[in-house]
């Protein structure tokens, strides 16, 4: 990916593109698109499943990075450096669980609730390393009657394993799993989560045709019997049920690294460009709302930022703050010589700062992912 390309993509075409920026047509712009998608490691453009409201909501640790990488500390820190999990890394992924709710034909366990945990792995692009990846497992108790909040906490039972393979159709399916976790739980109305390493594992989960998820089995333990109604095929839930079975909620948090986009995130204050009137090459401010560009739904936060663009004359003789290369001082002078025969050079970004980015990929997970050469911090002659 030549950065040049974005950063005419982004800065909305500068100085010499101006052939190019007449040519803009609809299929011009969609092919940008792409390109700057495909650099995110984005197939298509996202399309966040249905309103706001239905929307996956986004995880507040992401939250907190994502605040936290705003920072100025943080702009200055290791941009390859994931201080939170104390890993290398530079896209952190909440890949969301697609398993079902499969219950009531374990033979072993009729009492039991089982609870497929799929995590689709392919939306790390290959050349990514894992560095980590951590199961949270979030149990949400809302019983039905509010009398069983008096009767204190409950004790759920809670297992889990890895799959090894597919299981054939009347085979026992105990057989293809392992046991990583075994412990109880006290179901109170207060959320309450389990995590898990799983690194070593979802790496396994990459290569395809590996990937046979997790069961996550749960019995719950009741004083009284008589309370708990068996599961049957079917049925999510019991009718009139004495014990109310938590709402699961399952992430992998997924921190991995591009080793060719650690480049530093020092940033010059770019925010603090003169505003003199000037015809000479130089950094302008340009404000990107992505709402102008129409990708409001899919990139969570910033909403905008500040790219600013070059732009100006690079006039003979060309003085040392134009940051001319050797190459653009012969072509002033030839330029002067004859101005229709040789144009100027060109005043374009020689200087580029990141920008962290929260958003949506294509399986409707949140991402944070620190995103290079997004901000114009410098401009020269070229
Ligand atoms: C996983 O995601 C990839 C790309 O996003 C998709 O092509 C594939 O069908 C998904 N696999 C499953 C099992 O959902
Ligand atoms: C050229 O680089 C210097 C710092 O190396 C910077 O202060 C100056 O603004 C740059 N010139 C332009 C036109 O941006």
């Amino acid at each position: 990916m030549r950065p040049t390309y974005l950063t005419r993509v982004l800065l909305l075409a500068v100085c010499c593109c101006v052939a190019v920026c007449d040519l803009s047509h609809v299929e011009d712009m969609k092919s940008q698109e792409r390109f700057f998608l495909s650099s995110l490691g984005l197939s298509g453009r996202p399309r966040p499943a249905g309103s706001h409201q239905s929307r996956r909501h986004v995880p507040s640790p992401l939250w907190r990075m994502f605040r936290r990488s705003e920072s100025v500390q943080a702009q200055e820190s290791d941009p390859c450096m994931v201080s939170e999990y104390g890993v290398r890394g530079n896209i952190i992924r909440y890949v969301q669980d697609q398993g079902r709710l499969v219950s009531g034909w374990n033979s072993v366990c009729q009492a039991c609730v089982e609870k497929q945990l799929f995590f689709n792995m392919s939306v790390l692009q290959p050349v990514e390393l894992l560095s980590l990846a951590q199961l949270d497992v979030k149990f949400h108790w809302k019983p039905f009657r509010p009398a069983s909040l008096l009767q204190g906490p409950r004790t759920l039972s809670v297992s889990l394993y890895k799959v090894i393979r597919a299981t054939l159709r009347g085979a026992n399916p105990q057989a293809n799993r392992r046991l990583l976790l075994s412990q109880s739980i006290q179901l109170q109305p207060e959320p309450i989560s389990i995590t898990m390493d799983l690194t070593s594992l979802a790496e396994n989960w990459r290569k395809p045709g590996r990937n046979y998820g997790l069961v996550l089995e749960q019995l719950p333990l009741i004083a009284d019997p008589e309370e708990l109604l068996p599961f049957h095929p079917g049925n999510s839930l019991p009718l009139e049920p004495a014990f109310t079975l938590p709402l699961i909620q399952a992430s992998l948090v997924a921190v991995s690294l591009n080793p060719h986009q650690c480049r530093s995130r020092q940033r010059r204050s770019a925010v603090h460009l003169p505003v003199t009137p000037s015809n000479v090459c130089k950094a302008r401010r340009l404000y990107i709302d992505f709402k102008d560009v129409g990708w409001q739904d899919w990139i969570i936060a910033p909403q905008g930022y500040m790219a600013n663009y070059c732009h100006g004359e690079c006039p003979f003789p060309l003085s040392e703050s134009l940051n001319g290369t050797n190459h653009a001082i012969l072509q002033t002078l030839v330029h002067s010589l004859d101005p229709h025969g040789t144009p100027q050079p060109c005043c374009v970004p020689i200087r580029l700062s990141p920008i962290s980015m929260l958003y949506y990929d294509n399986n409707d997970n949140v991402v944070l992912r620190h995103y290079q050469d997004m901000v114009v911090d410098e401009c020269g002659c070229r």
